[in-house]
């Protein structure tokens, strides 16, 4: 059990506490809700959803009706002890509505104002896929502590992250609020995000309750379409998804919010088994699970339920703390405990675990926001933006740099294209929602602010069509061309899966006639997903993977093709070559006829069987060699050394990444598992010996009854700059 928030003082006020409170008022602590929308503008609120939705109006046309809506913010529930919190963005309200339930509730329990601080808040950082990219535990946790420091100045007091799916299908658009594939690299991020979140130890009034989701497997949605059925064998769960769980349980995360998804035929929201035996029995998590919006009503369109109140008492029974915003629990709990189908006990300590949260977060002593501390980054500082820059440089993917075509000299002239390098407001990526787009640097502002001399023409848009006049206009003024393609916001995120994944619209026509003129081109990707690019791999000679960085995603942009940094992020996510390799990861099993050339071996009659860039995987300005891999054991470890050296022109960063293989084992292993990495910075022509270790007690696995196994055998121990390039000794090992 993990003892960040069980603190006995606090525990003692939640024993006084709750032999206090009236049945309503713990189901009241047990409900999360948001202000409903009452009206405001002439139309019912679902139907402004559909027109949204179906495209009838736009973003911003919704956000300004939006702005003048008519909000119910249930002064009056908060008043009698209904809600326990609100999830909310708005400070002074929160003051508002903390004042009600503080000074006018019977018992002054403080409302948890809860919202999603994803990868930023007023400064945002690169969208999670890309900062995995960076492969640097610190910086995960930088990140996070900026973000906690600026949504506690908002009133916001807990951030539903770390999003901690391992996501291996390109096609589901959530796939860009992961930190990748890879469970090890996963784990990393999680307690890296939780320790930036929430601090050292509760109390403090600038740190935020972290929230670990989607629990659990989420990113396993079948054929990568959102919300969508999630089957797998136990052991799968175990070894692959549970891990970056764990890893967060371990560092003291306060909440977990269960998934939409069902597992294995229950939903998440109602499975007694991840809940109560998993997560609380056998993890040890002390704090409270939340439900996702409305995830308790979708139990009845699962068809786990047959009502709302079934739903309610299977959610509560499972284990289920906190319902958001479904009001099954505050419309059914009191009748369901009353007739005796939910033991009362149940929800002792369900308020239990909500209350140490509130208490571990300094509520009850410290429950507003001064005035002066709501506008402490109204103008952000400069600490924060330079982070954003760093992070955002260090998240670029070199992916191709034919005849080191970058970095460019300022002195070139550049045709800047692509509708995405003039859109401040796209670099935020999804879930961005507390920034100000007057902080938003575009690709074409960095590339001036770099003093470069820009030609630029929108040429073709995401979704409008190419304007060979505009290409040729940009190219005829410069000596390289800068094509900025990819997705938009909109193309992923929640609720934004896509069967294909090639660069949307006419884009790739609009490459194919950049590159006709001659002039060299360089494409950067503005993406939230890997994207299945062959063509661009075989004809264009630069791509740079930029993702969506953030706020400063155009300064850093800028720094990388210019060479002011060296490009070092590793790819946290296999690039398949074609949707139908979808889903697509390096650490697969080896079936028992692993691809091949031969027909009669895992693979397509009609696609390739190698993904086009493997997990892992990142070019620098120089080159690395590794030579001289030895691996040796001891009692308890496995320790690999291995002699890298810069041998090209420019220092640069390496990521030297040890994996593992489980050569026969009970269950099928996969061909490599990622089980260390460390980071290297070299000079032109500097050598040195990297060591890497990695304890026996990690090298082993999960069956499907959770029993931890340890296998005498042969192992392979890979070391190398990515999941494919490496270099490969076989060692024995008995436990
Ligand atoms: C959404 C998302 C979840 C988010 C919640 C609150 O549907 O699934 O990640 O935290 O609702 O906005």
């Amino acid at each position: 059990m993990t003892n960040f928030w069980l603190i006995p003082d606090n525990e003692k006020r939640i024993d006084d506490l709750i032999d206090k409170m009236t049945l309503e008022e713990k189901i009241g602590q047990m409900t999360q809700l948001s202000p409903s929308i009452v009206g405001g503008f002439d139309l019912p609120f679902p139907e402004l959803i559909e027109m949204l939705t179906e495209g009838r109006i736009g973003q911003e046309e919704f956000k300004k009706i939006m702005q003048n809506a008519e909000m119910d913010y249930r002064e009056d529930q908060i008043r009698a002890g209904k809600i326990g919190s609100f999830l909310l963005n708005n400070p002074t309200k929160a003051n508002e509505l903390q004042r009600i339930a503080v000074e006018e509730s019977r018992l002054g329990i403080p409302l948890i104002f809860g919202f999603d601080v994803i990868h930023g808040f007023k400064t945002v950082f690169p969208i999670p896929l890309a900062e995995a990219c960076i492969w640097d535990e610190d910086i995960f946790a930088q990140t996070a502590r900026i973000s906690a420091r600026e949504a506690r100045s908002h009133n916001i007091h807990w951030a539903f992250s770390p999003m901690l799916d391992v996501s291996r299908d390109a096609r589901w658009g959530r796939i860009a609020e992961s930190p990748g594939e890879d469970p090890f690299l996963a784990s990393v991020y999680a307690r890296a995000k939780v320790r930036g979140l929430q601090g050292n130890a509760p109390g403090a009034d600038d740190h935020v309750a972290a929230c670990l989701k989607h629990y659990i497997a989420y990113g396993a949605a079948e054929s990568g379409q959102d919300y969508n059925t999630v089957s797998m064998a136990d052991s799968l769960l175990y070894n692959v998804y549970l891990p970056p769980f764990q890893s967060g349980v371990a560092a003291g995360a306060a909440t977990v919010m269960s998934a939409f998804n069902d597992y294995n035929g229950v939903p998440c929201t109602i499975n007694e088994f991840l809940l109560r035996d998993l997560l609380k029995e056998r993890l040890g998590f002390a704090g409270f699970v939340v439900s996702d919006a409305n995830s308790i009503d979708d139990c009845i369109r699962h068809g786990s339920t047959a009502d709302l109140e079934e739903a309610a008492l299977k959610s509560c029974l499972a284990g289920l703390d906190m319902d958001m915003n479904s009001h099954a629990y505050s419309t059914y709990l009191k009748k369901l405990v009353e007739q005796g189908d939910i033991p009362s006990e149940l929800l002792d300590d369900a308020v239990r675990r909500i209350l140490r949260i509130k208490m571990g977060l300094g509520l009850f002593d410290h429950p507003y926001v001064s005035q002066e501390k709501m506008s402490l980054y109204d103008v952000l500082p400069d600490e924060h933006i330079e982070l954003a820059r760093e992070t955002a440089r260090r998240s670029i993917v070199l992916l191709k740099n034919e005849d080191n075509i970058l970095p460019i000299d300022q002195s070139r002239r550049v045709a800047l294209i692509g509708e995405l390098a003039d859109l401040p407001e796209e670099v935020v990526g999804s879930w961005a929602m507390g920034f100000n787009v007057t902080d938003c640097v575009s690709i074409r502002q960095g590339l001036l602010n770099a003093g470069l001399e820009v030609f630029y023409e929108k040429t073709c848009g995401v979704a409008s069509p190419f304007d060979p006049d505009e290409l040729q206009r940009a190219a005829d003024r410069a000596d390289v061309i800068i094509a900025v393609v990819g997705e938009l916001i909109s193309m992923s995120g929640e609720a934004a899966s896509r069967a294909d994944i090639s660069l949307p619209g006419q884009q790739e026509t609009m490459l194919k006639a950049a590159l006709k003129t001659g002039k060299p081109v360089i494409a950067v990707l503005m993406n939230g997903r890997p994207l299945a690019i062959p063509w661009l791999k075989d004809h264009v000679p630069v791509i740079v993977e930029a993702w969506q960085l953030g706020i400063q995603m155009g300064n850093a942009v800028a720094d990388v093709l210019l060479g002011d940094y060296n490009p070092s992020g590793k790819l946290s996510c296999t690039f398949p070559a074609q949707v139908g390799q979808c889903p697509r990861y390096y650490n697969h099993p080896s079936t028992g006829r692993p691809g091949a050339k031969s027909k009669f071996s895992s693979r397509y009659l009609d696609a390739p069987l190698e993904p086009l860039f493997p997990f892992g995987f990142g070019l620098s300005y120089t080159t690395f060699s590794y030579d001289n891999l030895k691996v040796e054991q001891t009692a308890d470890q496995v320790l690999a050394s291995v002699e890298i050296s810069n041998t090209g022109k420019y220092a640069g960063e390496e990521t030297v990444q040890l994996y593992i293989q489980d050569i026969t084992a009970s269950l099928v292993r996969p061909v490599k598992e990622l089980k260390a990495f460390t980071k290297i910075l070299l000079q032109p022509g500097q050598r040195t010996t990297v060591s890497l270790a990695v304890p026996k007690a990690h090298m082993g696995f999960y069956n499907n009854t959770m029993d931890h196994r340890l296998e005498d055998g042969a192992f392979n121990i890979y070391v190398g700059t990515n999941s494919r390039d490496c270099l490969q000794e076989r060692i024995d090992i008995a436990f």
